[in-house]
C-alpha cells in the first residue's frame, strides 16, 4: 500500500452533506483527544496527514483522505464534556446517517485510551460498530503511557465492558512510539 499518495480529501460537518463514494472505507473513531489524528499520522507514516491538537475536541467532521483504491474516514471525535447538547444531536445524526451505509465499509477501527475504562460515550461507539455488522478492531492507544501488566489489566476491562465478540481485536497500540503499527495494517491489508 502506498501511504505517499494518500491525501486529504473533503470534509463534512451536517449529515445532510455526508456523501459516499465506491471505493472501500477504513473507518476510525474515538473519544476526543485519544489521539487518533496521531494515530493515523503515524500508521502511514505521515507528519502532517491529519492534525494532532492540543485542545481536545477539534476534529468535529468527517473527514476523507483518499488513498490507493481506498476511503480512510475520520470520524468526528465524542465524548467532550464541554461540548453542548446542540452539538452531540449533531454528532449523533452524523454516526446515524454514516452507519446508514454500513456496506462501504472495509474495517471499523475505534481507539480507546488504553489507561482506563471505556466510558459510556465508547460503549456507544462501540455499539456502532457491532450494529453495522461489518469487521472492526479496537485499539487502545497511549500504551507507552503504562506498565506491561497494567495493560495486561486493563485490556480485560477494555473487553468486558465494550462486550466485544472474541473474534473482535484488541490491539494494544502507541501513537508516540509506533508500538502496534505492524499489527494494526495487517488487519487493514487482510480487509482490503
Ligand atoms: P481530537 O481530534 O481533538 O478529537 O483529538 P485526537 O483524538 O485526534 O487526538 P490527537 O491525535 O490530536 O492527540 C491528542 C493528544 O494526545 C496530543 O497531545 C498527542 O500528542 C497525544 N497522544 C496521542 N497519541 C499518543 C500516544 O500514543 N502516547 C502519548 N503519550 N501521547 C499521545
Ligand atoms: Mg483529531
Amino acid at each position: 500500500m502506498r501511504f505517499d499518495i494518500i491525501e486529504f480529501d473533503r470534509s463534512y460537518g451536517t449529515s445532510a452533506q455526508l456523501k459516499r463514494f465506491s471505493e472501500p472505507e477504513i473507518v476510525f473513531s474515538g473519544r476526543s483527544n485519544v489521539g487518533k489524528s496521531s494515530l493515523m499520522n503515524k500508521l502511514f507514516n505521515r507528519k502532517n496527514l491529519a492534525r494532532v491538537s492540543s485542545v481536545p475536541g477539534k476534529t468535529v467532521t468527517v473527514n476523507f483522505f483518499k488513498g490507493d483504491k481506498v476511503n480512510f474516514v475520520d470520524l468526528p471525535g465524542y465524548g467532550y464534556a464541554a461540548v453542548a447538547k446542540a452539538e452531540r444531536d449533531r454528532w449523533g445524526k452524523l454516526m446515524e446517517s454514516f452507519f446508514a451505509e454500513p456496506e462501504q465499509i472495509s474495517l471499523g477501527v475505534h481507539i480507546v485510551d488504553a489507561r482506563h475504562k471505556p466510558t459510556a460515550d465508547d460503549v456507544t461507539m462501540s455499539g456502532w460498530f457491532k450494529n453495522s455488522g461489518r469487521p472492526f478492531v479496537v485499539v487502545a492507544n497511549k500504551t507507552d503511557k503504562l506498565s506491561k501488566t497494567a495493560v495486561g489489566e486493563n485490556f480485560a476491562i477494555i473487553r468486558s465492558a465494550l462486550e466485544l465478540p472474541e473474534e473482535t481485536p484488541l490491539i494494544p497500540f502507541s501513537a508516540e512510539k509506533g508500538d502496534g503499527r505492524p499489527e494494526l495494517l495487517g488487519r487493514i491489508m487482510e480487509q482490503l
